[in-house]
């Protein structure tokens, strides 16, 4: 089939080099220059594992088409996925201008039918708002498809070649079987394409991440209760998650969820029900919660230095981690953000690592920090922060950390150490939910 993806940021580059994987001839269509020539030249504007080798397969193969001009793209092709950003408002509702722009232009430039698919997180009634506004500048006929992405930042390769679920969301039967086709190749069974309404397809996208942001949150709660009362949170987390219903997943304490979707997505769908005339108090909880939690590492820190009479001024700490989560470059929201900022109030100096995200987080931390390889942030530290779950960090070489550490102290922000472990080199762990010392 010859398909567009509108906006080549994170979700449009992916699904566009994966349709064309599969065979298809992708048109990648962006507004901005500078991304198309760069792309064209097989450099991305996001670090995604994977995604490079097979952009530059797909552009070499001749299927996937770099370009600024979407009168080229609509006019070759019949299925146009809108995948823009959707930035938050200002007012926790994302704002749509970018996505009704594209529609209205799809419309205009459409020489015939044209399926107009959402690809980008939206509320709930924007596809018929897609539809209008296409449907207001043709006589073709037009028809929109909401067909929300799943794919997690670090694994989105994987994630959109082989999804657990696809869901199409259309009133059309025409646009609905060509979306089916389209996603064959991907699914293990044709089970697995969900065909709903459209209303429905737009809310389940919020409704699984603002799920999954309130299973972390609960967690988190529950951490923070096994710091009070002794238990062992890596513990109850076995315990909780051998239940099939609970499931081993998403059940990571830790210093807050971050990223480009949960914190957008649980704010949209607490405004989305207030627009709707209800309020999901649960939902709009667990944004303050998340909030609350990015401060728990922090006071731990501050409690320790406090105990041993050590002023936070002549405190020097190491971090390791910066990024939201590991497997991606990206800062957006990072709880190392208000985690660091907050350190950096108090006077104390910092020195971070992260295996990808020094450029990324060069523009929000400037020279406030000092960004270093991760056994040279160690040198002269009074303590380890672990701020992000990347694997190098699990199994580092503990001798060598305690001959770099002032004190073998950990503030482990991902609980990322067992207890043999700390024991063993005689570290102090402070995690979320769990200590040793
Ligand atoms: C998420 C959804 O998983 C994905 O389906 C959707 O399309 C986009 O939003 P992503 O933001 O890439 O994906 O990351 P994810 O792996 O879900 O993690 C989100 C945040 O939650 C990260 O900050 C992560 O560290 C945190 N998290 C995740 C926890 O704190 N504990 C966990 O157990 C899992």
């Amino acid at each position: 089939m010859k398909l567009s993806v509108v906006g080549t940021g994170y979700v449009g580059l992916v699904a566009g080099a994966c349709f064309a994987e599969y065979g298809n001839t992708v048109y990648c269509v962006d507004i901005d220059q500078k991304k198309i020539e760069n792309l064209k030249k097989g450099i991305l504007p996001i670090y995604e594992p994977g995604l490079e080798e097979l952009v530059l397969r797909n552009f070499e193969r001749g299927r996937l088409l770099f370009t600024t001009s979407l009168e080229e793209a609509v006019k070759d092709s019949h299925i146009i996925f809108i995948a823009v950003g959707t930035p938050d408002g200002g007012d926790g509702r994302p704002n749509l201008t970018g996505v009704l722009k594209v529609a209205e232009d799809v419309g205009r430039l459409a020489p015939g039918y044209r399926i107009l698919v959402d690809k980008s997180t939206v509320p709930v009634g924007t596809a018929r708002r897609v539809h209008a506004a296409a449907a207001s500048q043709t006589q073709h006929p037009i028809d929109v498809v909401s067909n929300p992405e799943f794919l997690r930042e670090g694994r989105a390769i994987e994630d959109f070649m082989k999804p657990e679920r696809v869901v199409i969301g259309s009133d059309s039967e025409r646009a609905a079987s060509l979306m089916k086709e389209l996603y064959m190749p991907f699914v293990q069974d044709s089970a697995d394409i969900i065909q709903t309404t459209i209303e429905s397809a737009e809310l389940t996208k919020y409704a699984c991440n603002a799920f999954l942001a309130l299973k972390i949150s609960f967690v988190n709660e529950i951490a923070n209760l096994c710091d009070k009362v002794g238990a062992n949170y890596l513990d109850v987390k076995k315990g909780m998650g051998t239940d099939s219903r609970i499931g081993k997943k998403f059940l990571n304490a830790g210093i807050g969820y971050g990223g480009s979707c949960f914190p957008k997505d649980v704010r949209a769908l607490g405004m989305i029900a207030r627009d709707a005339g209800i309020v999901l108090p649960l939902v709009e909880q667990v944004e303050r919660t998340n909030d609350d939690q990015k401060e728990v590492l922090v006071h731990k820190v501050k409690e320790y230095f406090k105990g041993k009479g050590k002023d936070l001024k002549d405190v020097k700490l190491a971090v390791w981690g910066l990024a939201f989560k590991a497997g991606t470059d990206d800062m957006r929201e990072a709880p190392s953000i208000t985690i660091i900022n907050e350190l950096l109030k108090e006077g104390v100096k910092i020195h971070a690592s992260d295996p990808v995200a020094f450029e990324t987080s060069r523009p929000i931390f400037g020279d406030s920090i000092a960004y270093e390889e991760m056994y040279k942030v160690l040198e002269g530290a009074d303590a380890l922060l672990v701020l992000t779950e990347w694997p190098v960090y699990s199994e580092p070489d503990f001798d060598r950390m305690k001959s770099l550490l002032k004190e073998p102290v950990i503030f482990d922000g991902r609980n990322l150490y067992r207890d043999t472990q700390m024991k063993a080199n005689g570290f102090k762990q402070f995690g979320i939910g769990v200590t040793h010392s």
